[in-house]
């Protein structure tokens, strides 16, 4: 029969709901929360609104797409943090009151540890390649960028951090700059795309160690725009595309310098993308490129499993329960959550 785990995500915008049998998904179902868009980032009020309104229906579709009915379930995995408070008191409380309901353990995920065992999920295909412990993982996403040394699904130990603004918000706030749409990232990537990445350079920080920091970057890119707008103000217009294809390198070219660095150091060759920016298509061709010069054996994810998703929370909860790490029910979600 197999262990039947329902994971509930709702850390930021996205309410998701997925079902697993051991580590094979059965649904996966995302709902986007859309109303942010006029606002130009998520307004947290509004998120939890509309988390409140669209769990019942994502869990129960959820359910329906995977074959299982709420018998069959044996726990519930949901995100503690981190994440916006109020869009984690809703898929707290919605898991609360429905393991309540059928006298089921509840589990608790941290949101980071699941976009790293993405990894381990089986899709409909079959059985994927998974990675070897240890390996390193560039965990890169709205409001994260981490290096991390993944000792087992259970002990992960973060050796470098962002220690300002994550490369996610580098490029959702740089692509404002450039008029684009929130969130920003998937929209310069598309541009990028048409235009010429070494036609502009922009300085790269100065950090010992494997800590990132992306905010003099930011910085450095609205005075560019701000100076080069002065003498030409259709200049934004006239260099969109090549303006976002150097800051889509710069960017890249940081997380890859740090990265390469720490495989060294380590001397770990088993190589894992994670998070929403390890969507970014001139980082998925950097990691490909360096693979072949280094030797690496690398692990990007699936599209659907890079931004916020529910089918992460479930494959984590599924390791959580086979070591019987329930929560209980008091339990409280936490905005900051540390591993
Ligand atoms: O992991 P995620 O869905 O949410 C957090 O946990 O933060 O990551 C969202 C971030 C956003 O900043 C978004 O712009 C970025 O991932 N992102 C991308 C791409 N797709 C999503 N950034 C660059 N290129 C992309 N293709
Ligand atoms: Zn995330």
């Amino acid at each position: 029969m197999g262990t039947v785990i329902l994971g509930i995500e709702s850390s930021c915008d996205d309410t998701s709901a997925a079902v697993m049998r051991d580590r094979e998904l059965l649904s996966n179902v995302v709902a986007t929360q859309d109303v942010h868009i006029q606002y130009g980032g998520v307004v947290p009020e509004l998120a939890s609104r509309a988390h409140q309104q669209n769990i019942v229906p994502v869990v129960d579709r959820a359910l329906k797409l995977a074959g299982i009915s709420r018998d069959q379930i044996d726990a519930v995995a949901f995100t503690r943090g981190p994440g916006l408070m109020g869009s984690l008191l809703v898929g707290t409380s919605f898991t609360k009151g429905f393991t309540a309901a059928l006298g089921i353990p509840m589990i608790e995920v941290n949101h980071l540890q699941a976009h790293i065992l993405v990894h381990f999920i089986q899709s409909e295909k079959g059985a994927e390649r998974v990675p070897e412990f240890p390996f390193l993982c560039l965990l890169v996403s709205g409001g994260h960028s981490q290096l991390v040394v993944v000792k087992d699904p259970y002990e992960m130990e973060i050796i470098g951090r962002t220690i300002d603004d994550a490369a996610g918000e580098a490029f959702d706030k740089c692509a404002k700059l450039l008029g684009l749409p929130y969130p920003g990232g998937p929209h310069l990537d598309r541009l990028a795309s048409e235009g010429d990445p070494h036609k502009f350079t922009f300085n790269k920080p100065r950090l010992q160690g494997f800590d990132y920091s992306f905010s003099g970057l930011k910085t450095s890119f609205l005075y560019f725009l701000r100076d080069r707008l002065k003498e030409n103000p259709a200049f934004v217009e006239q260099h969109k595309a090549d303006l976002a294809a150097s800051l889509q390198k710069t960017i890249v070219d940081i997380l890859m310098n740090k990265l390469r660095r720490a495989a060294t150091t380590k001397g770990i060759n088993q190589i894992a993308l994670a998070g929403g920016v390890s969507a970014n298509s001139a980082l998925r061709s950097a990691i490909v490129q360096e693979a072949g010069k280094q030797n690496w054996d690398i692990f990007i994810p699936p599209l659907s499993y890079t931004t916020d998703n529910a089918a992460m929370i479930a494959i984590t909860g599924y390791y959580r329960f086979l070591k019987g790490e329930f929560a209980s029910e008091d339990i409280a979600p936490m905005a900051k959550m540390y591993f």
